[in-house]
């Protein structure tokens, strides 16, 4: 494996692959593991991602990298082998999550700014230690019009900390993910999270190229445009396409190698649709693929529902979400593909 910063992001891009985002905080896999009625112990978030890992199949056919949280960078399998290794050894790059959550901006209610740069150089020096090659910084960008939220100082000061943390990623070694995300969870139009979101692409970029962050060693984690879901309107893949598509021509500078979506709340299918959508507009300056977390992973929690002899299911329903995704950054994903399973 290259430690040349281009190298690894065009690995982390590589064509039919996709990330999985596993860097559940302790909060999130708790909501996850409550809605199975699983217990969130050390243990029990050890075997459920170690089964993840060891679907070697769809880790080396489908998975470029994986995004994992500060426990389960440090953790063993039931082996005793470190995950991270497991990980290695399907050929994926491991990857760690090095934010410390959106808190509230103050002054600005409704806002929130992701915290985590103070001593992130050293801790970014003891995860290139142990076996990350790239990171992720998620900012959170909620909309909420009649609140006038986001204000221009919550999308600047959620910039300029993702541009800090770029560039200490790079100085250590590390490709930096760098994720704006726009919340899809309010009530408002697809036009709505259009505007929005290229005011957080075009201060992000601004803010990066200030940062002499190098383009070529980052991906972007976006969120589609997409209508909020509490505007009870779904968008079409082809709107979400042609939009999302139109956005990032006008923002995101061609030396970024690739853009590697979040889901956000999409449903499985959904997200597999409009990723599919958007590569089968024919060919693009960037690599337009998945990161995702929950429309991975939603199907194998609840089949593995935290029984061992749920295992095999579990992981046949991460491949099979997996393969999908994979078809969907070639452009050749059918619905059809989805009853077949
Ligand atoms: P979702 O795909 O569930 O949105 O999670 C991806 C992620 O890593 C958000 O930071």
């Amino acid at each position: 494996m290259s430690e040349r910063l281009e190298e690894i992001a065009a690995a982390m891009v590589a064509e039919g692959k996709g990330i999985l985002a596993a860097d559940e905080s302790s909060g999130t896999i708790k909501k996850r593991f409550d809605a199975i009625n699983v217990e969130s112990t050390a243990e029990n978030r050890r075997d459920y991602r170690e089964l993840l890992f060891r679907s070697t199949e769809a880790m080396s056919n489908c998975i470029s990298g994986v995004i994992l949280y500060d426990e389960t960078i440090r953790q063993n399998a039931a082996d005793g082998t470190p995950l991270v290794e497991v990980i290695k050894a399907t050929g994926a790059i491991p990857g760690i999550k090095v934010d410390a959550g959106a808190k509230p901006l103050a002054l600005y209610p409704g806002d929130t700014i992701t915290e985590g740069l103070d001593g992130l150089r050293d801790r970014l020096a003891e995860y290139h230690r142990l076996g990350a090659r790239f990171a992720k910084w998620r900012a959170v960008i909620d909309i909420d019009i009649a609140a006038r939220v986001p204000s221009a100082v919550a999308i600047a000061s959620n910039c300029h900390a993702l541009a800090r943390y770029a560039a200490l990623c790079q100085e250590a070694g590390i490709v930096p993910i760098v994720e704006p995300e726009v919340l899809m969870d309010g009530g408002h139009d697809i036009d709505t999270c259009y505007e929005v979101t290229k005011a957080a692409l075009t201060k992000l970029y601004a803010e990066l190229f200030g940062a002499r962050v190098l383009l070529e060693g980052t991906i972007l984690k976006p969120n589609m445009v997409i209508a909020g879901k509490k505007s009870g309107r779904q968008s079409s893949p082809e709107e979400v396409a042609e939009k999302t598509l139109k956005l990032f021509r006008e923002t995101v500078p061609v030396a970024v190698p690739g853009i590697a979506f979040l889901s956000g709340g999409q449903s499985d299918e959904e997200a597999t649709a409009n990723l599919n959508a958007m590569n089968a507009a024919g060919q693009q300056p960037w690599r337009l693929t998945f990161s995702y977390g929950r429309a991975l992973q939603a199907a194998p929690q609840k089949a593995w529902a935290g029984m061992a002899e749920n295992v095999a299911a579990a992981q046949a329903a991460f491949s099979h979400r997996a393969r999908m995704n994979s078809l969907a950054t070639l452009g050749q994903w059918r619905p059809d593909l989805e009853q077949a399973a």
